[in-house]
């Protein structure tokens, strides 16, 4: 997922040492063009050499800068940033070359291990209140001779930077989330489950927080990490019958729901206290009898008009591909439905890549290119907010 924006990174103090070039190569990795300026106190740690190499763009001390650095900004972002160039960024000096109103401007400060914290609350409520997007720190950051210092993590900068250049076609949206595989126990050692990683759940979550939507994620036990990014709340459950609950008690309070979790069909009939031990088969054969789980999108799409969000499913299938999902589609009476052939190598299960198929309640079909689950979830986003009927707009 390439963006495309200007970003202008001021890096101040000894921690952009190791905040800065962890910045960049995100950055450089995620996509936008970045100009990063140093403070005295940055360029007394860091070669402007080595940044531009990091970012592949201009890389300065402030003193340099010219007008022209500061205009092509989308968004600015002072990363770190001590106690001392918060107070100064208060100043009009400051407000009127970072641009405060006509920009987003950000500061992700720094706090060490000496300063008083509350002296510092009040630094960071007074910039709040000039209109600077602060990142708490949250993150303590082991630092050598300096020792803890408290910071936002580069991955954190990250998506604070990307959704402040994202449009916000999302804003004001409830989204539903279903991800990750579920399990179900069998006793207290083995269980049954599928091979979801979570990660197109997690893809689909961080795009549309970063456009803005409140994502409320109902997720199995997932593999992969689940993006810390504000606007995403979780609720984690382990089986099928906790997902429905959780899902059931939230449906109609949600604007859209998109189900991608892999839901375990069958679930063990009876669940063993005690390791089951071996001896009980019969002629070698050991039986574990299992009973249907609760279909949680069927049971979204039987909502009544007025309580059923606008629902969007998945089908993973490795045949027939446009008759299973068509059926799927009006059986569980969705919008839309995203299919994938799980055999194609590239798609499908605990892979970075996907290839869907989209198919509407209208008949529409649309065929999404081989793209990275990222990529993936921006499209199918992007349907979403196309085909999403007034009456869904915005119940949160
Ligand atoms: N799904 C669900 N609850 C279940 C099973 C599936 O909510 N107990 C949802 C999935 O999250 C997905 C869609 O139904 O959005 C289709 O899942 P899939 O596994 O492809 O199909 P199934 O309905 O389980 O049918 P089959 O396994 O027979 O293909």
């Amino acid at each position: 997922m390439s963006v495309y924006a200007n970003v202008l990174l001021v890096a101040d103090g000894p921690v952009s040492l190791r905040h800065t070039p962890e910045l960049l190569v995100a950055l450089r990795q995620a996509g936008p063009n970045v100009t990063t300026l140093m403070t005295p106190s940055a360029a007394l740690f860091l070669p402007p050499l080595s940044l531009s190499l990091l970012s592949g763009g201009k890389a300065k001390t402030i003193a340099e800068a010219t007008e022209a650095d500061y205009a092509a900004a989308d968004c600015v972002i002072v990363a770190p940033a001590s106690l001392r160039t918060l107070a100064d960024m208060r100043q009009p000096e400051w407000r009127e070359r970072l641009g405060y109103g006509k920009r987003p401007v950000l500061a992700a400060p720094v706090l060490l291990p000496a300063e008083d914290a509350q002296a510092a609350e009040k630094e960071l409520q007074e910039l709040t209140a000039c209109g600077v997007q602060v990142l708490t720190p949250e993150q303590d950051m082991s630092f050598g001779a300096m020792g803890a210092v408290r910071t936002a993590s580069v991955s954190r900068c990250l998506e604070a930077i990307l959704a402040a250049v994202t449009p916000h076609d999302l804003a004001g949206l409830k989204i539903l989330l279903t991800a990750g595989p579920t399990i179900e126990d069998a006793d207290p050692a083995r269980y049954v489950s599928n091979r979801s990683t979570g990660r197109m759940g997690c893809a689909l979550a961080q795009m549309a927080a970063r456009r803005g939507a409140n994502v409320l994620m109902v997720h199995g036990p997932m593999s992969v990490p689940i993006p810390e990014v504000p606007g995403i709340e979780c609720v984690s459950v382990r089986s099928a019958l906790a997902m429905h609950k959780e899902v059931m008690a939230r449906a109609n309070a949600c604007d859209v729901a998109i189900l991608c979790a892999a839901v375990a069909d069958y679930r063990p009939v009876q669940y063993s206290h005690e390791k089951i031990k071996k001896g009980g088969e019969v002629d070698g054969r050991f039986s574990l009898i299992l009973q249907r789980t609760p279909d949680i999108l069927e049971a979204v799409g039987a909502l009544a008009d007025g309580e059923r969000p606008f629902l969007v499913g998945f089908a993973a299938e490795s045949e027939e591909l446009e008759r299973n999902a068509l059926e799927k589609l009006a059986k569980k009476n969705c919008d839309m439905l995203c299919a994938n052939d799980i055999s194609e190598p590239g798609a499908g299960f605990a892979v970075a890549t996907n290839r869907v198929t989209v198919f509407c309640r209208d008949g529409e079909r649309i065929d999404l290119p081989l793209q990275s689950k990222e990529d993936i979830a921006a499209a199918i986003l992007t349907i979403i907010r196309k085909r999403l009927p007034p009456k869904h707009n915005g119940k949160s």
